[in-house]
């Protein structure tokens, strides 16, 4: 036979049994830069391409503020590149929209050993991460994240999904990058509602893990909002550290208690009561925090005080932390309905991260509907 490698085996017939015990393990170590021009991304990103051919993904916005650019700068380089560009915004999380991207892969030249290239928010990440997973049972992926959200939280960790009307990311999988690469002068073109959106996962991570962080947001909240890249970069950098110390605990979330899930228990329920799309993930999430501080100052686990000053920095950072602050106010009832699909998938418990202090919190599984409600009205009449 006319091979380089010839491959035995030649195990023994097995002994009969019942039970087959199988394992597998793969363990995956990845790198996250946080740069601060588009000229050291595009080195972090070429070197950990190598040689191989680049499908890239990003949305129509990026695309023309950033993605193109990047594309040319790889042609340039020599690299084998194809675009694949969906709509922007929450809407293209979707089945349809992966479906439509891996037709397009499998139209091109794009091979198992090749890259994917996922320019964009948390919506370009999540789905083209999935897309990843799936195209021929997983090819590599490197984001290249460009909202604050996305720097800080969306591009790390590894949960890649899209979102299915009847719940957010309900079909995925956990499938790490190769890479992350967050250039911090993509920021300078995202508009202050993004930025303020991209604040409210960083304010989560904050309150979960670290007094430190959580003081550094308070004190350069202004600067932070004027999209200070100084200060940017500080707390992309802080928050992505914390944020991998959070997922390394328990990476496949075989233990579900996950702090990270502060706020959005109350966020989902928001952004799918509103349809995904009018309302940002991160004010979603903010006005899921500001409920469960309330839930946790009614259930006497945290004090008034500190969940005050925890809120105070939520309205400081101009995040909605009342239903009637939203773009689209939803009823108390709809959000309430659509944490009842979710109760009844989880078999009639939700669980809430309800603080109690700042770096420690409880994660319970008992809070009532009645709860929610008092707490949403608490909000609403001016209860902090
Ligand atoms: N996988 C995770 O662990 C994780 C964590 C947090 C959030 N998420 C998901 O992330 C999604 C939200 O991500 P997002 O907030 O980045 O939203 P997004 O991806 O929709 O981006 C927001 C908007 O900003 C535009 N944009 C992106 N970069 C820009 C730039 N540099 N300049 C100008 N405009 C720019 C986009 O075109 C889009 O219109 C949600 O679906 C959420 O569920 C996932
Ligand atoms: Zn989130």
């Amino acid at each position: 036979v006319d091979t380089d490698v010839v491959v035995r085996c030649d195990y023994p017939m097995p002994t009969p049994g019942d039970v087959i015990t199988t394992s597998s393990c793969r363990r995956r170590e990845y790198s996250i830069r946080v740069v601060p021009d588009e000229a050291s991304a595009i080195e972090a990103v070429v070197s950990e391409i190598g040689f191989a051919s680049v499908a890239v993904v990003t949305d129509e916005m990026v695309a023309r503020l950033h993605a193109e650019r990047i594309a040319s700068a790889l042609e340039d380089r020599g690299l084998r590149i194809c675009t694949v560009t969906i709509p922007s915004g929450e809407r293209s999380k979707s089945l349809p929209m992966a479906s439509r991207l891996l037709d397009e892969l499998a139209d091109s030249h794009i091979g198992r050993r090749d890259v994917l290239l996922a320019v964009g928010g948390g919506v370009v990440s999540d789905t083209a991460g999935w897309v990843a997973s799936a195209f021929m049972r997983g090819i590599p992926y490197i984001n290249v994240p460009t909202t604050l959200l996305a720097q800080i939280d969306a591009s790390i960790g590894g949960k890649v999904a899209v979102d299915h009307q009847s719940a957010k990311n309900l079909i995925g999988a956990f499938y790490e990058p190769q890479a992350v690469v967050s250039c911090l002068s993509y920021l300078e073109t995202l508009d202050s509602r993004q930025v303020i959106s991209g604040i409210a996962e960083a304010i989560k991570v904050a309150v979960i893990a670290s007094n430190g962080l959580f003081d550094f947001i308070e004190s350069n909240i202004t600067r932070l909002l004027h999209t200070d890249l100084g200060s940017l970069q500080l707390l992309v950098h802080a928050a992505s550290v914390l944020k991998c110390a959070l997922v390394e605990r328990d990476p496949y979330e075989e233990d579900l208690r996950r702090p990270l899930n502060f706020g959005h228990t109350v966020g989902h329920a928001v952004e799918t009561a509103t349809g995904y799309g009018p309302i940002l993930h991160g004010e979603a999430v903010a006005l899921g925090m500001a409920t469960a501080l309330r839930i946790s100052c009614a259930r006497g686990l945290i004090e008034e005080r500190a969940s005050a000053r925890i809120v105070d920095l939520l309205s400081a950072a101009r995040l909605p932390v009342v239903s009637k602050e939203l773009a689209v106010v939803p009823a108390d009832d709809d959000i309430i309905r659509a944490l009842g699909k979710v109760r009844r998938v989880r078999g009639g418990s939700l669980r809430f991260v309800l603080p109690t202090a700042i770096g420690s919190c409880a994660i319970v599984d008992n809070v009532r509907d009645d709860e929610i409600r008092a707490a949403l009205h608490d909000l609403s009449s001016g209860r902090r």
